[in-house]
């Protein structure tokens, strides 16, 4: 009896260490530990310039990350990290970091200067990604693409090596996205950190996205759009209709600005409709308090253009609802720029923004005054 025991004692040792964690420790590890295994962790990882560490994970995966994982420099489009698949559980051990090492591409000129990668992209279904950290992003910081059902919860977005030094422009990140949501559906943004120079979220296409418990510090703004020309970036601009969206109980100081709509004058036809803002507040913003523009055009940021707007993508029911925002001296609290008919169902309660500049409106929302 004491030997059966023993014996089998020793099988569930062997099975359970069979069944241990796989780890990629190396950048050789990578294929064939995402293709044997489940359960996987990733340590400190060195990832070869131009070359995507690509997880395309298997079926109900948990992979953890722990340590420091960074990536060679090279002039290219990224992304410098690509995790596909359904059912994935991706948590990170603390401390555990996608250092983009931005410093290395940063030159105040964002897409408009060198070629810089994409840092995260995740295309995955019925999944969490939760507590990653990203640290110093080239550009884009994270897009989560072609996804359905999807959680990103406690994530820190950390890009404020990249603000600009007055003393320094040159040495600035720009278009750092924190984290964007193109042709997605039943995408939630929970419970995160991000500190940047542009979009803090961005929802860019998509439908039923909940954006919720966001701390912003220094973007421009919580953002429906852009909504652009394929031109600008044709991996974001490759469908133009959002729907369904409440963005809510969110915080931004500093940047550019606070509730941000925004779409470009030679976009394709599409519509954003059904979006919902609710108890948002925001402190500080340069630039705008709430912005609803459709007169954006694809030129570099110096360049003055035509401000007519254009309705190729109209908004219908845009409800704001218990805002409170106070603006520096040199923005313009409340901006509204419709084409005309093309702004539909605006429904603003209990919204208040304060500011020294007037607003800036061709539209009076239902229950606001502008
Ligand atoms: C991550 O590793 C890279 C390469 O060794 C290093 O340059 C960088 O400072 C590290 N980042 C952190 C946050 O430790
Ligand atoms: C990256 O692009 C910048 C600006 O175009 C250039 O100065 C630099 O030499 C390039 N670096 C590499 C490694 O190609
Ligand atoms: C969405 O994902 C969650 C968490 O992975 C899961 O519990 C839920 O069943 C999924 N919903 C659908 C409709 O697949
Ligand atoms: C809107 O999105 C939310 C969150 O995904 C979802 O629960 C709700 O059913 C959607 N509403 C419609 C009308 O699709
Ligand atoms: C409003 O949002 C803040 C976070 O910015 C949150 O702490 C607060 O609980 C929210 N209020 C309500 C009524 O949900
Ligand atoms: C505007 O910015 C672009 C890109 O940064 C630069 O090439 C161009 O010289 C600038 N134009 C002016 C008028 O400053
Ligand atoms: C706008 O909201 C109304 C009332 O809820 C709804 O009937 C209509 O379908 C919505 N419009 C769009 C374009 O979704
Ligand atoms: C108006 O909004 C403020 C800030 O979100 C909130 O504290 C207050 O309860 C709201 N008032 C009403 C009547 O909803």
């Amino acid at each position: 009896m004491a030997t059966i025991y023993v014996i089998t004692i020793l099988l569930n040792l062997i099975y359970l260490s069979y069944q241990q964690q796989c780890v990629i420790s190396t950048y050789e590890d990578v294929d064939s530990v995402v293709s044997s295994c489940t359960d996987i962790a990733i340590d400190d990882l060195i990832v070869p310039a131009s070359t995507t560490l690509t997880l395309n994970l298997q079926e109900g995966t948990t992979l953890t990350l722990r340590g420091n994982i960074s990536f060679g420099f090279d002039n290219w489009s990224g992304p410098l990290v690509l995790i596909t698949g359904s059912s994935l559980t991706v948590i990170a051990a603390p401390g555990a970091v996608f250092d983009g090492q931005g410093e290395r591409y940063w030159d105040g000129q964002g897409i408009w200067g060198s070629l810089k990668p994409l840092l995260l992209r995740i295309e995955a279904t019925n999944s969490v990604f939760s507590g990653i950290n990203i640290l110093n992003c080239p550009i884009r910081c994270s897009r989560i693409k072609d996804s359905n059902n999807v959680t990103i919860s406690n994530w820190n977005i950390d890009n404020s090596a990249g603000d600009v030094d007055a003393a320094q422009p040159q040495n600035s990140a720009q278009n750092t996205e924190g984290i964007q949501v193109v042709t997605s559906v039943g995408i939630s943004l929970l419970d995160s950190q991000v500190t940047n120079q542009d979009d803090c979220v961005a929802i860019n296409s998509g439908s039923n996205v909940v954006v919720s418990d966001i701390n912003c510090d220094g973007s421009h703004g919580l953002s429906i759009g852009s909504i652009g020309p394929s031109g600008l970036d044709a991996d974001a601009f490759d469908e133009n209709s959002i729907d369904n969206v409440t963005i809510k109980n969110s915080a931004l100081v500093n940047g550019q600005n606070g509730i941000q709509i925004i779409t470009y004058v030679d976009a394709p036809n599409g519509l954003i409709s059904n979006v919902l803002y609710e108890n948002i507040t925001f402190e500080g913003p340069n630039t705008y308090g709430i912005e609803i523009q459709q007169n954006y055009r694809n030129v570099p940021p110096n360049v003055t253009t035509d401000p007519t707007p254009v309705g190729n993508v109209p908004i219908v029911n845009l409800t704001l609802r218990n805002i409170v925002g106070n603006v520096a001296a040199s923005a313009v609290p409340v901006c509204i720029k419709c084409a005309d008919g093309a702004c539909l169902n605006f429904d603003w309660h209990n919204v208040t923004v304060t500011g020294v500049l007037p607003n800036d409106c061709n539209v009076n929302p239902d229950g606001y005054d502008c």
